[in-house]
């Protein structure tokens, strides 16, 4: 109630946005470099083979969208490195300051706006420590709405993804990732979801409503599934009929 109460008062001077972005700066940092979920890692590493056995890997981007502490893309890169792969870029994307206000289809659902923080900072030096590759990793910074543009694909002169995780919870972040990736699948491209089953499973919330609008608008792709894992997440092979 007091909670309610205060976020009325600091609305109606204009200062919510504010004291939020301020919460977020001063939240005690994440400073251990652990998986978020660790089934995730099979999926990728089953992921990553199946593109380098087709030769889709080499000269091709991995995309993760979600990055948190950066163990999951640490770990693809270093994955990657001991596979042979020797052209293939790493970009991350992430607000750096945890999931976005949850708005409209998200509410109601087990995500809190702030989740999942860790500051760039951080994650940058977990990256060095464990020795990626600065040359081929980029982190892109900021909201979705802000970042996932066309702008953004022409400045990295993005290529063909081969392996894109979307691991960025909600519906309404994972819309517009698909929205931003489909210019980038080429042939087959191989997406994993990492929280498929969240919103109790429901087919029209979350990341899968965002994949089913997604393909009827986009029919020129194919879904073939390719692995569940951890009891959460479902990843495909998206092909590009045309
Ligand atoms: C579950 S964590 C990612 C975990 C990470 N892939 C791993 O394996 O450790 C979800 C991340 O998505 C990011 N995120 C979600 N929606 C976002 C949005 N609209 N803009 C920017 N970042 C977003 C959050 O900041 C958070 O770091």
């Amino acid at each position: 109630m007091a909670n309610l109460l205060v976020r009325k008062a600091l609305r109606s001077i204009g200062l919510l946005e504010s004291a939020r972005t301020l919460k977020r700066r001063f939240r005690p940092a994440d400073r251990v470099f652990a998986p978020c979920t660790p089934h995730l890692l099979i999926a990728v590493n089953k992921g990553l083979r199946w593109c380098s056995e087709r030769g889709l890997a080499e000269g091709s981007d991995y995309l993760e969208f979600g990055v948190y502490r950066g163990f999951t893309f640490w770990y693809t890169q270093a994955l990657a490195a001991d596979m042979g792969i020797r052209d293939l870029r790493f970009f991350g994307f992430d607000s750096f300051f945890g999931l976005p206000r949850i708005e409209g289809p998200d509410t109601g659902g087990e995500f809190q706006e702030g989740a999942y923080t860790c500051a760039r900072r951080d994650v940058e030096m977990f990256l060095t420590t464990y020795g990626v590759d600065w040359d081929k990793t980029h982190l892109v910074e900021g909201w979705y709405d802000e970042t996932l543009t066309r702008a953004t694909r022409q400045r990295y002169q993005l290529r063909r993804c081969s392996l894109c995780v979307i691991d960025c919870d909600l519906y309404s972040s994972a819309r517009l990732v698909l929205e931003f990736l489909e210019p980038l699948v080429g042939e087959a491209c191989v997406i994993l979801f990492d929280d498929w089953t969240s919103f109790e499973n429901q087919e029209m919330r979350g990341e899968q409503k965002a994949f089913t609008e997604f393909l009827h608008v986009n029919p020129k792709f194919t879904a073939e599934p390719f692995i569940e894992f951890g009891g959460h997440g479902k990843g495909f092979i998206v092909r590009r009929s045309v």
